[in-house]
This record gives structure tokens, C-alpha cells and sequence, in this order.
């Protein structure tokens, strides 16, 4: 088992990494000093499959859980589902000690972590990710929260999980075109911050798609240090945490413009990201050979690195990104890469570029 550390003061908390943690959750959790009862909030296709090994573990451990499953999906993270969680702790008469787990992706993290930081005024609560993306990104930071009709995640807190349970055997029931679209998060921190891990993942790839166990333990690890890393020195996004975006502000009006659903937020920002990596040799001077190492880390993985846009559909993708919470003073903000494991964030970028980097 691999940990990393994440340092915020009294809110620092641990990232395990490895193989057969979710049958020891209970033990874990036994550590933390919580309360007796919790709740294990997951989804309807993660809890088909986990739910009862992490409700034995706690039990065994001398917890009293109690299971909270919401359907599996985007839809999910929306305020109905956050007042149907609150009745349900309630009813189970969860108390300021008690604590929730949230067992699933990034859908049932961000729902869950929301529903704890407001039940009571806030109650612990320990992440147990299981999709490639929640292990390397959406579990580790803080940011909770829930969408609504007007935008993603309009609604949340920042509030840190007391521990996170990465099991990488959860990855043998994660679909093949989920698994791909985290690797899409993966190759963005080689970008934004270490070259070495790029390469790595050059080197290494065939046996990442192959989901090879040793390798990923190693490359969860790191991408969650580099995380943890940019989150300890920002946490609430003042400036370096934004680095982080790299590839999102076209990949977001990507998956706006286009109706949720249709790419995948992995399949978004690769595309997204081999256009900021595009406008960064056009403006930060990035090289030809480094830009096209990622084109092609990108399609070498599986992922979408271009996007066909007719007229109306460009148009709804601009409108899209000048409505990004990114965007200020009707200027598009980027995060620009000077190299590969370097970036900028802040970089103000014509609309008539963009399109011009699109259309190529
Ligand atoms: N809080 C943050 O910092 C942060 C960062 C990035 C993304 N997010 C959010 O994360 C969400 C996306 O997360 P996601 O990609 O994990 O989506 P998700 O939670 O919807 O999971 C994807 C699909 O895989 C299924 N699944 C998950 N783990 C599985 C497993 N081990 N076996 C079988 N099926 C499994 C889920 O049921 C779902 O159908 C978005 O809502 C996004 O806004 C949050
Ligand atoms: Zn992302």
C-alpha cells in the first residue's frame, strides 16, 4: 500500500493506495476515532458490486452502518437527491459523530462530501473512489457539491474527506470507456506538472490499458501526490490550484454544448487539452515536437483529440465557454502549457484563435 499525505493543517488527511482496501475500510475507519453509526452513500452500479463487502467490513470493525444508494449518473448530483440523503440520515438518526462514506466515482464523492458538509453543519467523511477519475482527481481536494439547472456544480463546499481509500481492485468492474476517460485527468498532470510521469505514461501505456496492478498502484500514487501537492499550497483556488484546469475550459463548453452525456469529461478534455496545448505553441511558444507527443499520448490512449463543429454547433460551444466560471470580463482565461510539465495559468486567448485551433 502506497500513502500520501495531504498537508492542510488540521485538516490533513491520508490517500491510501493498493489492492484490497475496501475489505479492510471497516479497520480504517476504526483509526479515524469517529462516531458508531455512518452511512455508506453510493450508486445503484457500484453498490451491485460493493456495498455488502463494505457494509461486512464496517460491521465487523463494530460500526452500525447503513446503506444510501442513489441512482448511477450525472443526474444524481442535484439538490432532490441531497435532501432524500438528509432525510435518510435523519431518519437513521445520524448524529454530529456519526460519519458518510461515500463508496463510488466522482458523481456519489461530490453528492456525498456535499451531504456531509452541511448535514449537522458538517459531519466526517471518508472517500473510497472507485472510477480511475475519482481515484486521481475528484477524491482528493475537497470540492463538493451538486449541479443545477443553470450549470455543474453551481452548488457545494469545500470540505475535506478525513481519509481516502483508493482500492485499485474496484478497477476490474469499471467499464472500459470510464477507465479510458480518467486516464484523460492522468496524462493532465503529466502536462501541468512532471515530464517524468509523461513519459512514463509514453513508455508504459500498453500495460496501463491493460490495467497492469503494480504500475497503476504507482501512477494513482503519484497523481494523487501531485494533487495533493497543488491543493496544500491553494486549496481554495486563489491561483496555482487552477492549474488543474488545464484542457477544462474547452473541454467544459465541450460537454455543455454537445448535451451532457454525449462525451464523456475525459473524451472532453482531451480534446480540450490538445487544443490548449495547440494554442499554447502558438502563444507560449510550446514546441512542435512536445505538442504533438501529446496529440498523440492522447490517441494512442483511445481518447478523442479533435472535434468536427458545423456552424451551429461552434456557436453553442463559444456561447458555451464565454458562460465558464473561468471566464472574466467576457475574457477567456487558459491555463497554457511553457513546456511538458510546465504550465501558466491566466493566459487571456482571442475567441479567433481558438476557433482557428479547433478547426485544425
Ligand atoms: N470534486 C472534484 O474535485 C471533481 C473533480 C473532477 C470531477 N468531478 C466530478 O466527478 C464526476 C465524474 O466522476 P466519474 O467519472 O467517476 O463519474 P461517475 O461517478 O458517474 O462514474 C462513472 C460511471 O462508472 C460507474 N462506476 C464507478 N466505479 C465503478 C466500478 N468500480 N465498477 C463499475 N462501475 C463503476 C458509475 O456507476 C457510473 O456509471 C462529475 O460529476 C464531475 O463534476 C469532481
Ligand atoms: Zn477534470
Amino acid at each position: 500500500m502506497r500513502i500520501v499525505q495531504v498537508s492542510l493543517g488540521d485538516r490533513s488527511y491520508a490517500i491510501k493506495v493498493g489492492g484490497g482496501l475496501l475489505p479492510r475500510l471497516g479497520a480504517a475507519c476504526a483509526q479515524l476515532k469517529l462516531g458508531q453509526r455512518c452511512a455508506v452513500i453510493t450508486d445503484s452500479n457500484v453498490g451491485k458490486y460493493y456495498a455488502a463487502v463494505a457494509l461486512k467490513s464496517l460491521s465487523a470493525a463494530g460500526f452500525e452502518p447503513v446503506l444510501i444508494t442513489v441512482p448511477a449518473g450525472e443526474t444524481s448530483k442535484r439538490v432532490a437527491l441531497v435532501e432524500k440523503c438528509y432525510d435518510q440520515l435523519a431518519a437513521q438518526r445520524l448524529e454530529r459523530k456519526s460519519f458518510i462514506i461515500a463508496l463510488g466515482g466522482g458523481v456519489v464523492g461530490d453528492l456525498a462530501g456535499f451531504v456531509a458538509a452541511t448535514y449537522l453543519r458538517g459531519i466526517p467523511f471518508v472517500q473510497v473512489p472507485t472510477s480511475l477519475l475519482a481515484q486521481v482527481d475528484s477524491s482528493v481536494g475537497g470540492k463538493t457539491g451538486v449541479n443545477l439547472r443553470a450549470g455543474k456544480n453551481l452548488v457545494g463546499a469545500f470540505y475535506q474527506p478525513k481519509l481516502v481509500l483508493c482500492d485499485l481492485d474496484t478497477f476490474k468492474t469499471l467499464p472500459e470507456r470510464e477507465f479510458i476517460s480518467g486516464l484523460a485527468e492522468v496524462i493532465k498532470y503529466g502536462i501541468i506538472y512532471d515530464a517524468k510521469l509523461f513519459a512514463q505514461l509514453e513508455r508504459d501505456l500498453p500495460k496501463i490499458l491493460k490495467r497492469d496492478p503494480k504500475i497503476l498502484a504507482q501512477i494513482v500514487a503519484r497523481c494523487c501526490e501531485i494533487k495533493a501537492d497543488v491543493v496544500g499550497q491553494d486549496e481554495t483556488e486563489n491561483g496555482l490550484r487552477a492549474i488543474l484546469n488545464f484542457g477544462h475550459t474547452i473541454g467544459h463548453a465541450i460537454e455543455n454544448s454537445s448535451g451532457y452525456g454525449k462525451y464523456l469529461h475525459g473524451e472532453a478534455i482531451s480534446i480540450g487539452q490538445v487544443a490548449a496545448a495547440k494554442l499554447s505553441g502558438k502563444i507560449l511558444g510550446l514546441s512542435v515536437n512536445e505538442v504533438e507527443r501529446i496529440e498523440k499520448l492522447f490517441t494512442r490512449a483511445g481518447l478523442p483529440v479533435q472535434i468536427k463543429l458545423n456552424p451551429s454547433s461552434r456557436k453553442k460551444l463559444f456561447a458555451a465557454m464565454l458562460l465558464d466560471k473561468k471566464v472574466s470580463a467576457g475574457e477567456v482565461k487558459f491555463v497554457l502549457a511553457k513546456k511538458i510539465g510546465q504550465v501558466v495559468w491566466g493566459q487571456k486567448v482571442s475567441t479567433a484563435l481558438i476557433e482557428e485551433v479547433l478547426a485544425s
